[in-house]
């Protein structure tokens, strides 16, 4: 079913002056619902929904739109000539700039590519690609058409790729022949074909290849086909089929405590709704603003902060290709200047990267375009914090540390700009209708200042609606550790003045530079493998990435031990990507255990920092001699 829509709203609302903040905060806290219903109005919906969250939990029940016409065609009218993406390589001439009503042509022919193909509404697309304007592209037009878009980070190993895809049990690809990373050229399609060697012979029907550089790449005829072609010769229109509220956008796999990476769910109406609420009033969204968010396609925060949120809004979005040091440091800063960009989404592993490199080079940059400076994805220590405050925003900028994950969507808690002013590594307060929570040990609500579990307790519209195929493990992870919360799975503190502090994750989940890694999902991997007899893996401490992995391996054979290390290195890139590779690795005799035989991760992390002593007390270890051994062993 197809139609064109009315337009329930003209251009998306300025931020709300501080009364009015104020207010929507009020009524948020006494009636959430219709909070909700003025927040869902600021999509434009083919039938507008009547409820907010109704008895079976889905939001904006009855309600009908498509995510790509309110990223796109609502624009034309009023903005058709305004650009909608700014794509930048790394080189000044390579760039490309669309305006809403040339991005609109080029999702229409995208999306008449995918149903020449076959793609039908409901069919899962997986987008393998560089950071170039087809990835956004090819986001929009699986929405048009109603197909579930699953983005697959650059980053990931073939395994990892082919994990995803069998689980999505997608049928078509679409990727590139290589991406730029410096002077280096990564290999999407060469990945793409190891994938499939994992995978049943006709699991994949069709393979769309952007030719970035015009690498000679293997196609295998009937099967791979180049996509610059098809789209030059498809139809620049096609309408956008209508999706309830709660058909499923897109799928997004991520890690958490247990084993395999999950399939979260994003809803249409729900998600849209707080991607594009959150951009707005975080980021003190206006006219003409150019709005940068480094991350990568393939994680959360390019989805909804590199496409839907300011599209939605109508901003004018940029995408880079390419390193940040690369040719040379002054790379990045170059870019604000060149195109005047307003708001800088990125995250604390970049910064500390950039900030190693001193203050002379964005000194010489003209940076005064900048309002908005956005941090996301871990904690962002007060040095980094304060020098992106005073040498990227020369004092007058807002910092904005951002606090959400892959489930929920959009910004949960977050300083916002003229209303709650941040401080260094403080996320300051939940936006209106988030009702955050600590709890105790003992399952119970901390009240005022303290330290505890972070959990929602009310829902939100951005909620992820489930888990792929997997609705259990969606209530068992995040809703059954404590009933009638949603459990983050972070820690937090709260402060005097009601602002959260995060303090990480309690569950085993590493954050190396802001990818979210298992404990599991490495042990897992580890595990399989003959010559491993035992493994721990955990996280620490690290000055540039924030955590690095460190594996405690003990050997099926002593004899062999010296190899595993190089070994350990090689399966984890293989089977999950050079990401997760750990810094160090423990070959030991064995591994600290309660009497029921569980690891104890702690030990592992205080003697993985460096730590003597102060190991506290032994007396539930199964082997508490196990201590002094391990002390031995040093990292490789
Ligand atoms: C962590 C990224 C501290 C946190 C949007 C969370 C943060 C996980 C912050 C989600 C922040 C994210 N300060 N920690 N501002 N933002 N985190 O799913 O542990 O890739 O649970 O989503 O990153 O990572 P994800």
């Amino acid at each position: 079913m197809t139609s064109t829509a009315a337009h329930n709203h003209e251009a998306p609302e300025h931020l709300p002056p501080i009364f009015r903040w104020h207010e929507m905060q009020q009524r948020a806290a006494l009636d959430p619902d219709a909070h909700w219903m003025d927040l869902a109005m600021r999509l434009a919906w083919f039938t507008a929904p009547t409820e907010a969250l109704n008895a079976a939990g889905r939001w904006f029940d009855g309600g009908k739109l498509n995510a790509c016409y309110n990223a796109v065609d609502r624009h034309l009218e009023m903005r058709g000539d305004q650009l909608a993406l700014i794509w930048q390589g790394e080189s000044p001439e390579e760039k490309r700039e669309l305006t809403y009503r040339a991005l609109h042509r080029e999702v229409c022919r995208m999306a008449n590519v995918l149903m020449r193909f076959g793609v039908k509404e409901g069919d899962r697309v997986a987008i393998h690609l560089p950071a170039i304007a087809e990835g956004v592209i090819a986001m929009l037009a699986c929405a048009r058409i109603g197909a579930i878009h699953m983005v697959l980070f650059g980053g990931f190993s073939a395994e990892a790729i082919a994990d995803r895809i069998a689980d999505a049990d997608a049928k078509l690809i679409i990727t590139a022949d290589v991406g730029r990373r410096g002077p280096k050229r990564v290999p999407f399609k060469k990945t793409i074909d190891a994938a499939l060697t994992h995978l049943p012979p006709d699991q994949i029907d069709t393979i769309l290849v952007m030719s970035v550089t015009h690498e000679d790449v293997p196609m295998q005829e009937g099967r791979d086909h180049l996509l610059a072609p098809l789209i030059s010769a498809a139809p620049d229109t096609l309408p956008c089929v209508t999706r309830d509220a709660n058909d499923p956008l897109f799928l997004l796999y991520t890690s958490g405590s247990t084993g395999k990476p999950k399939g979260v769910i994003h809803g249409t109406g729900g998600y849209l709704t707080w991607a594009s609420f959150t951009q707005n009033v975080v980021f003190d969204h206006r006219e003409g603003d150019i709005f940068w968010c480094t991350a990568d396609l393939g994680w959360i925060t390019g989805h909804s902060y590199v496409a839907y949120g300011p599209l939605c809004n109508g901003g004018t979005i940029l995408i880079y290709e390419g390193m940040p040091s690369y040719p040379d440091p002054g790379q990045w800063w170059r870019v604000i200047e060149k195109y005047r960009v307003t708001s800088f989404y990125t995250s604390p592993t970049v910064i500390r990267a950039l900030m190693r490199e001193g203050d002379d080079v964005p000194g010489a940059c003209d940076l005064n375009s900048l309002r908005v400076l956005g941090s996301v994805g871990e904690p962002i220590s007060r040095e980094a914090w304060e020098w992106f405050y005073r040498v990227i925003g020369r004092n007058r900028c807002h910092v904005v540390d951002t606090w959400w994950q892959t489930e929920t969507g959009g910004i949960m808690i977050s300083p916002v700009p003229g209303i709650v002013e941040g401080e260094p590594s403080a996320a300051t307060l939940p936006l209106p209708g988030i009702d955050a929570v600590l709890l105790g040990a003992d399952g119970r609500e901390i009240k005022g200042e303290g330290e505890g579990v972070l959990c929602m307790r009310r829902p939100w519209p951005g909620r992820a609606l489930s888990i792929w195929k997997n609705d259990a493990l969606f209530q068992k992870i995040y809703l059954a550790p404590y009933p009638g919360y949603y459990f983050t799975g972070d820690g937090a503190r709260r402060d005097g003045n009601g602002h959260y502090w995060i303090t990480g994750r309690v569950d085993d989940v590493i954050n190396v530079s802001g990818h979210r890694i298992g404990s599991a999902e490495i042990e897992d991997v580890l595990a399989d493998d003959r010559d491993i007899a035992e493994c721990a893996a955990i996280g620490i401490p690290h000055p540039m990435k924030g955590q690095a992995v460190v594996v405690f391996i003990v050997p099926r054979d002593t004899a062999r031990a010296d190899m595993l290390p190089e070994h350990a290195r090689q399966i984890v890139s293989r089977r999950i990507g050079r990401y997760a590779v750990p810094e160090h690795i423990y070959v030991v005799h064995d591994l600290p255990k309660t009497r029921s035989g569980k690891n104890v991760r702690r030990l592992l992390r205080k003697i993985a920092s460096g730590e003597k002593d102060g190991f506290g007390d032994l007396s539930t270890l199964s082997d508490p001699e196990c201590i002094e051994r391990l002390l031995e062993a040093t990292p490789m």
